[in-house]
């Protein structure tokens, strides 16, 4: 005998409460005001020295750590070793996300029995890589649920789901290997239509910019997702101390693979010149602009510790801050640095140890780079310290890459509605640093 079906009054009963509840989660959702920033707590891993995040993806939730790789065209999320999701979609070919991706290979088929994960047939490609190996794999674009904290600038906030999800490319277990420790892939914040930082704002409808501010601690730093204020303590509004510079493209991929004519994602910025205490170092201009090669020019980087730069620079800065540092005792090299210094008897300022400035000009403004983010200290005496430069040797791709060390303790604000880049130098200056934002949840 088939089941018997519900008396009718109990199926209109049932009707109207859905009706009902459909209402109420309407009214919810509009009642709610959409979030006006996102916020992400970011640790520096000792280890490897990678900057991670943790989100909360798929359904039913799961956190997902990654590293922070601030030039990656989108997030890659490894697709093997069991993720389950109930809201996994593939990016098909000719989608939104798919369009915005720009470059993309659609010819991929997928050829196992059933879909899942990573392997769906008429999706969006996209290489996805990791540097630290360094290699790079071709995975399918993907989208799934994620959950994410607000933030009204001060403290965090409710937690918002990300409606449409987040995008991300689908990865594999050979490109985690060199990951920060449990790290199931890599956040992209490059300055493509499909990095995290454009599909938050389109997603919640805030302005296209993010301030990254990374702690020099064990301490958690912070990126804020949509525009200022961005509060630390003691109560000191950094955006405020923001100075500006164009962010300038590259027109051709810096990545590891990329497509035909694909341009770099990454953030780079006109260095014209260096100076060293106020006294121009001599450069070869021809290193500080990008060639038609995409070779060339400055750019910021999450996933080098420390400031590479192409060995004539390098030896030109070297040169230039010994001759200003001859009160500087040097002692043997630490890798991988070259220059160390005895810590005994060099004075301390509010931004770190009393050595030469080095300052990046860019045009109308420039970024000094003080003693704490100069500075290294290595070994556990406290008496050893390293200039934290490294050769980036002859044949570098990009002549000055802004690594992590230098950017810490540094708001900077990645502005991508007027194409420019704030950065604030050392917020020591301020007495503050990016291990102060307040992550008590606001009652
Ligand atoms: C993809 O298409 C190919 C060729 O039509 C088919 O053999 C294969 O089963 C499909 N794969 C998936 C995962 O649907
Ligand atoms: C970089 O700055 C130099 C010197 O001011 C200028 O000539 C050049 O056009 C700038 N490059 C870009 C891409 O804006
Ligand atoms: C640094 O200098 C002090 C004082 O001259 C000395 O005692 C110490 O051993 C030196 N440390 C190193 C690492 O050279
Ligand atoms: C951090 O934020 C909470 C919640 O707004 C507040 O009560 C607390 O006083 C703040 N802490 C500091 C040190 O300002």
């Amino acid at each position: 005998m088939a089941a018997s079906s519900p008396a009718p009054t109990q199926s209109l009963l049932a009707v109207l409460l859905l009706l009902f509840l459909s209402l109420a989660h309407a009214q919810e959702l509009t009642s709610r005001p959409k979030p006006k920033a996102i916020l992400l707590p970011v640790r520096k891993e000792s280890a490897t020295l990678q900057y991670t995040t943790t989100i909360r993806q798929r359904t039913p939730l799961v956190p997902v750590k990654l590293t922070v790789d601030l030039g990656a065209k989108s997030p890659w999320v490894n697709c093997q070793g069991g993720y389950v999701s109930s809201t996994y979609k593939p990016v098909l070919c000719g989608s939104k996300f798919c369009q915005l991706a720009l470059f993309n290979s659609c010819s991929s088929t997928c050829y196992q029995p059933r879909p899942e994960p990573g392997c769906n047939n008429n999706t969006c490609g996209q290489y996805e890589s990791d540097p630290f190996i360094p290699t790079a794999y071709y995975g399918e674009l993907s989208t799934d649920a994620a959950v994410l904290r607000s933030t009204d600038g001060k403290n965090p906030g409710r937690t918002v789901s990300v409606p449409g999800g987040i995008v991300f490319t689908c990865g594999f277990d050979p490109l985690t290997q060199k990951l920060a420790k449990n790290a199931k892939g890599m956040l992209g914040l490059g300055r493509s239509g499909i990095s995290l930082p454009s599909v938050l704002s389109s997603a919640f409808g805030f302005p296209n910019k993010f301030g990254m501010c990374l702690s020099s601690t064990r301490s958690r730093g912070v990126i804020i997702f949509g525009d200022g204020p961005y509060f630390l303590q003691p109560g000191k509004e950094v955006s405020q101390y923001l100075t500006y510079t164009p962010l300038i493209p590259n027109p051709v991929s810096t990545a590891v693979l990329a497509f035909l004519d694909e341009p770099s994602w990454d953030y780079f910025i006109n260095v014209t010149g260096i100076k060293v205490n106020g006294k121009a170092v001599s450069l070869n201009p021809a290193l500080l602009k990008i060639n038609d090669a995409g070779n060339g020019g400055t750019k910021l980087s999450t996933v080098n510790p420390y400031t590479l730069m192409e060995t004539s620079i390098y030896r030109a800065v070297m040169k230039a801050f010994l001759a200003e540092g001859k009160y500087l005792k040097r002692v043997s090299s630490v890798k991988p640095f070259e220059y160390c210094f005895n810590t005994t008897g060099v004075g301390s300022t509010r931004v770190g140890p009393a050595v030469p400035q080095i300052e990046l000009l860019l045009g109308g403004s420039s970024w000094i780079i003080f003693g704490a983010n100069s500075m290294v200290y290595v070994g556990n005496s406290g008496e050893t310290m390293c200039l934290g430069i490294v050769d980036g040797g002859t044949d570098a791709r990009t002549s000055i890459v802004i690594g992590g060390h230098q950017l810490e303790d540094n708001l900077v604000q990645v502005d991508m509605v007027n194409k420019r880049l704030g950065f604030t130098s050392s917020l020591l200056f301020y007495q503050t640093t990016c291990a102060n934002f307040n992550f008590t949840v606001a009652a």
